[in-house]
């Protein structure tokens, strides 16, 4: 079956204090959309569509050059933007889709593929996760209380399922009014199975500018 995928790069990047989106800072000269989109290629990918900002297009097209990608506006949020990506895609519903942050931009292609796999093997739905290295406190009322951490997972990206089902997900919640912050989430509200995989800390989400210089340092790690 073909593997395809939404990349989600239409943020404004404001937390990263850049006066260019997010997925267009560039890592070594090369921008994170690019990065993210040539992972996921290399990962087994064969169409690709790509959310972005309104007023961006042409940046985007260049960054993207010669990748085969399409390009769509994303909504105002990470979900409806989503939404937007798989309506794009014109692959049938039992490709599998992975939904990818364009802000994973290092995601290594062998969790891309652990995520594929997943799908193909008869999950639901798939997300890659790593372990909470972090004490965690979850507040309540005026205090705290100590969260077992052996219990937690950080989930990754790209999350996989069948397009169909995805497609199917993410109307109910347009039809209900519910937002979620994942696809995991989203395919969970219409009661499907969650499948977890290995995740990888190279899939860390770039956010804040010091995360940049984190990447750059796994970059030049790879490169030696
Ligand atoms: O803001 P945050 O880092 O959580 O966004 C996750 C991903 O979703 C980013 O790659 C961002 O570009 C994308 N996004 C989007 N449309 C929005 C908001 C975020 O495609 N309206």
């Amino acid at each position: 079956v073909p593997v395809v995928t939404v990349v989600v790069a239409a943020g404004s990047g404001s937390r990263l204090g850049a006066r260019l989106p997010k997925a267009l800072v560039e890592l070594d000269s090369v921008a994170l959309v690019r990065r993210a989109v040539d992972a996921l290629l290399d990962g087994g990918v064969s169409e690709v569509v790509v959310t972005v900002p309104v007023g961006h297009e042409e940046a985007f097209r260049e960054a993207l050059a010669g990748t085969g990608s399409r390009l769509v506006h994303g909504g105002a949020t990470r979900q409806e933007s989503v939404r937007l990506g798989l309506a794009a895609l014109a692959a049938p519903d039992d490709a599998v889709v992975l939904v990818h942050d364009a802000a994973r931009a290092l995601v290594p292609p062998e969790v891309v593929q652990r995520v594929t796999s997943a799908i193909v093997d008869g999950a639901d739905v798939a997300v890659p996760v790593l372990p909470v290295v972090d004490s965690i406190r979850s507040v309540v009322g005026g205090g705290s209380e100590v969260v077992d951490r052996a219990m937690l997972r950080a989930v990754q990206t790209p999350q996989g399922a069948r397009l169909g089902l995805l497609r199917e997900a993410h109307e109910w919640l347009r039809r209900d009014g519910v937002e979620v912050t994942d696809d995991a989430a989203a395919c969970e509200y219409r009661g499907h199975r969650v499948a977890l995989v290995p995740g990888h800390r190279d899939a860390m989400k770039i956010t804040e500018p010091v995360d940049l210089v984190f990447a750059s340092a796994l970059l030049a790690e790879r490169k030696n």
